[in-house]
């Protein structure tokens, strides 16, 4: 099916969140549905759009993979309550980590994370509540992608040629498909979503995953997870369009206490861009990457190399897996 673009500038909100709010309430009828809020900019405006459309018709669910970055399924579950929008945060930890289990091929590793979200916790929890419907933010950025190959985003089922009815038995509503993440962003703004959620910098549905190079384990999430947390501290002021901490699978040798150690490496990115489709580095100062370096090394245990990606998208991509 041909999916028409409506641009940053043809987007009118109001008439959006009117329009697609009946057309959801109409397919959705009298029966349940369930979405997954990630914190991410799209899910999160999904399951403010459909919430007003729905209502209690809309369970919304916040998987915890064990992918998140800190404190994130908390605070988003939080967020989401004092709007008066009920969360219920699902541990499938052991989930996740069981599919990724000595996986180091990219698109292996993102087909386990569609299999475990899609099939196994998703697909529970249509037969427990009775669901019919699965709500979700695909854009038409990450359609255009997976369709030109580049990298299988982890919530295309349609264009893989998966029909999630035959598949895992509910059907799929993806009501952001034709917007790009600055339309998202505005709608978010429309939808009142304070601007910490409409405003933050994308963040991947295969979580922190997509930032581990090669086997994805609870203690390279782990390790990965605290270099997010300090590059987040110190380029949350940058205005750039994304900015992410990756671990590399190679070891370096290092020096610590005056003896070698054999050490791990984390890259910096940090974008300008307006849609994640083409992007640059951000000229980030001396100082800024002085201080990154330093604190990754001491504040990390293990990390002896700290590296700052200056590629453009394409050849490169925003996320390294
Ligand atoms: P890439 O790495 O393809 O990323 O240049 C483009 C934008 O999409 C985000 N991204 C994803 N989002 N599922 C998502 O929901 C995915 O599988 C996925 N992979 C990448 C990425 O963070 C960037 O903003």
């Amino acid at each position: 099916m041909e999916i028409k673009e409506i641009t940053l500038n043809e987007l009118d909100t109001e008439k959006f969140i009117s329009e697609k709010g009946q057309e959801i309430s109409s397919l959705v009828g009298e029966g349940l549905s369930i979405n997954a809020l990630s914190g991410g900019v799209d899910s999160a405006v999904v399951t403010m759009l459909c919430h007003r459309a729905l209502g209690d018709r809309l369970k919304t669910y916040f998987i915890d993979t064990g992918l998140m970055r800190e404190k994130e399924p908390e605070h988003i579950v939080s967020l989401f309550k004092d709007m008066g929008v009920p969360v219920e945060l699902i541990d499938a930890q052991k989930t996740f980590f069981d599919a990724l289990k000595g996986q180091t091929d990219p698109e292996k590793k993102r087909e386990a994370i569609t299999r475990s979200f899609y099939k196994d916790v998703f697909g529970k929890l249509v037969r427990d509540t009775g669901a019919r419907y699965l709500l979700q933010g695909t854009n038409f950025t990450d359609i255009e992608e997976t369709v030109a190959g580049i990298k299988r985003q982890h919530n295309i089922l349609e264009q893989l040629g998966i029909d999630p009815e035959q598949s895992y038995g509910y059907r799929v509503i993806e009501p952001l498909i034709q917007l790009r993440k600055s339309a998202i962003r505005k709608l978010g703004k429309s939808l009142g979503l304070p601007e910490e959620l409409y405003n933050r910098p994308p963040f991947p549905g295969p979580a922190l995953a997509a930032r581990v190079i090669g086997e994805v384990t609870p203690e390279r999430v782990k390790l990965v997870r605290n270099a997010t947390t300090i590059v987040e501290e110190e380029l949350s002021q940058s205005k750039a369009f994304q900015y992410l901490a990756i671990l590399h699978e190679d070891r370096v040798t290092g020096i610590r206490d005056g003896k070698r150690d054999y050490g791990f490496q984390i890259e910096i990115r940090c974008w300008e861009s307006t849609d994640a489709k083409i992007g640059s580095p951000t000229r980030l100062s001396y100082d800024i990457l002085d201080r990154l370096a330093e604190r990754i090394t001491t504040e990390v245990p293990g990390v002896v190399s700290v590296t700052y990606n200056i590629t453009k998208k394409p050849p490169s991509t925003i996320e390294a897996i």
